[in-house]
């Protein structure tokens, strides 16, 4: 039986794993309308990936025999100022999700939750991942500022990312 705390924290987490696939679609349409067609792919498969954390997480809850909320999710912004802006907010996002993860991970250690402890570590191997791609795009959007042949070409590096890896939850 996983403790209440524990559960609780890992509900929360399935509705912050699908509220992440939600803001990458979103920023994908942002991105769309700007006609920045290899951001919008990049952000596309990253909603995918999200979902597939979301199932995940859902996935070891039923193994576990845990009582699954459904709570309502919330919506993501829209619009953005600029790509720097948008690409600046999956950063931030994703750096508060490391968070959630580091403390769903505090939480088992102190109930002494081994079995979810070891489930977590995928998820912070992952994260590290996710901070370091948001972070290097962020990085070269700096560098790129106004000019317009600069960001077509990191548009176009962004069109040949591999597709999503995460989909085996499903
Ligand atoms: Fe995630
Ligand atoms: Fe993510």
């Amino acid at each position: 039986m996983l403790h209440t705390d524990i559960l609780d924290l890992l509900n929360r987490q399935i509705n912050k794993e699908f509220y992440s696939a939600y803001l990458y679609l979103s920023i994908s349409h942002y991105f769309n309308s700007l006609h920045l067609n290899g951001f919008e792919q990049w952000t596309k498969n990253q909603a995918q990936d999200e979902l597939a954390h979301g199932l995940r997480i859902y996935n070891y809850m039923l193994e576990r025999q845990a009582a699954i909320s459904f709570d309502a999710i919330s919506s993501p912004d829209r619009q953005w100022d600029s790509p720097i802006d948008a690409v600046l907010e999956v950063y931030n996002h994703e750096c508060s999700i490391t968070r959630s993860i580091h403390d769903i991970l505090k939480a088992a250690r102190e109930h002494n939750d081994y079995s979810t402890e070891v489930f977590l570590h995928w998820f912070v191997t992952e994260q590290i991942e996710e901070e370091s791609m948001a972070d290097k795009v962020l990085q070269k959007l700096k560098l790129i500022g106004d000019n317009g042949g600069a960001l077509l070409m990191l548009d176009d590096q962004l069109q040949k990312t591999p597709p999503a890896t995460d989909m085996q939850a499903f």
